[in-house]
């Protein structure tokens, strides 16, 4: 994973860039990750995006756990935004994105086109997302080709290309790439738990440690399982990394735990969907 730096003036540019450019659409397709919807979200799309209609895709859905999915969808639509789960790897619910963008956020325009006679005119789309949510993944899906990787750098490249998509609809060919909140300290864990940003945040025994202990709360089945482990109820993290470092015989002289090959271990199979569907983050309960 190659790692943006995120500095102010980069900000400054890629905000620019995205105001300059939200002229030339229609709507905002916004890419988050399922496993941490709120952490994965830009801390300023809103008025990024203020004023253009916009859905929000719950992407990687096929490695976050369905039930939390499905609270995520109800919550965003509780706060009157239009979300959809989808992988984008599979390309599993993408073919709900047009007809679910033409029924609710783009209906208006839909129905002004239609009477001014302008039903042929193409609907424009722009993506938005942190590096590594899968903003390429969508753009080669929806365009049925391999194209380019996205670059990793911060805005919108000055080359504007419209990708065809069907139905009428184009898109930019280069996405935003917008910087992730890194200033929230719970949200920078999360996503490093997920690889969205660089792991080394927090050295990589206490980033597997504090994973294993949310694990341990929250889907402890997964995890008994798939490390043929117990879990006692006084086991914190380093104990829960024991317990896999040597159950996998990783071991280094003396008879002492490799840890660091654990931690590894443990981060590389949660990101690989080994441990199963995990969503590391719920929506705020109902009032
Ligand atoms: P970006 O443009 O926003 O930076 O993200 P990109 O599409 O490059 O996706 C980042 C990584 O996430 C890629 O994995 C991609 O395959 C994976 N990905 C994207 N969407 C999904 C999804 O819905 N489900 C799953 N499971 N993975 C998804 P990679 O390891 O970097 O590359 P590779 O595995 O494709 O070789």
């Amino acid at each position: 994973m190659k790692v943006i730096q995120w500095f102010p003036g980069h900000m400054a540019k890629t905000r620019r860039a995205i105001k300059s450019n939200l002229s030339l659409v229609d709507a905002v397709v916004e890419i988050i990750d399922a496993r941490t919807p709120m952490s994965s979200r830009n801390p300023e799309i809103d008025s990024l995006t203020s004023g253009k209609p916009r859905i929000v895709l719950l992407n990687k859905c096929d490695l976050a756990d369905a039930n939390a999915t499905s609270a995520w969808v109800n919550y965003f639509s509780r706060e009157n935004v239009t979300a959809l789960a989808v992988d984008c790897k599979s390309g599993k619910g993408l073919n709900k994105l047009l007809p679910t963008m033409k029924a609710t956020v783009l209906k208006e325009l839909m129905e002004k086109r239609s009477k001014n006679g302008m039903t042929g005119a193409a609907v424009r789309l722009m993506i938005l997302g942190i590096p590594n949510v899968g903003k390429s993944s969508l753009i080669n899906r929806l365009a049925g080709s391999k194209r380019a990787k996205v670059e990793d750098r911060p805005g919108v490249t000055r080359t504007k290309q419209w990708v065809k998509l069907k139905d009428n609809t184009e898109m930019l060919d280069m996405p935003g790439v917008l910087w992730p909140k890194f200033e929230d300290q719970s949200a920078a864990i999360r996503l490093a738990f997920t690889g969205a940003i660089s792991d080394d945040i927090l050295d990589i025994e206490t980033l597997a440690m504090k994973l294993l202990a949310y694990l341990a709360e929250n889907y402890p089945e997964p995890l008994k399982e798939r490390y043929k482990i117990d879990i006692d109820e006084a086991d914190d993290g380093l104990a829960l990394l024991e317990k896999v470092g040597r159950k996998r015989g990783m071991m280094i002289s003396g008879g002492e735990i490799n840890t660091e090959r654990a931690a590894i271990t443990v981060l590389d199979e949660f990101r690989s969907g080994k441990l199963g569907r995990i969503t590391l983050e719920l929506p705020p309960v109902k009032e």
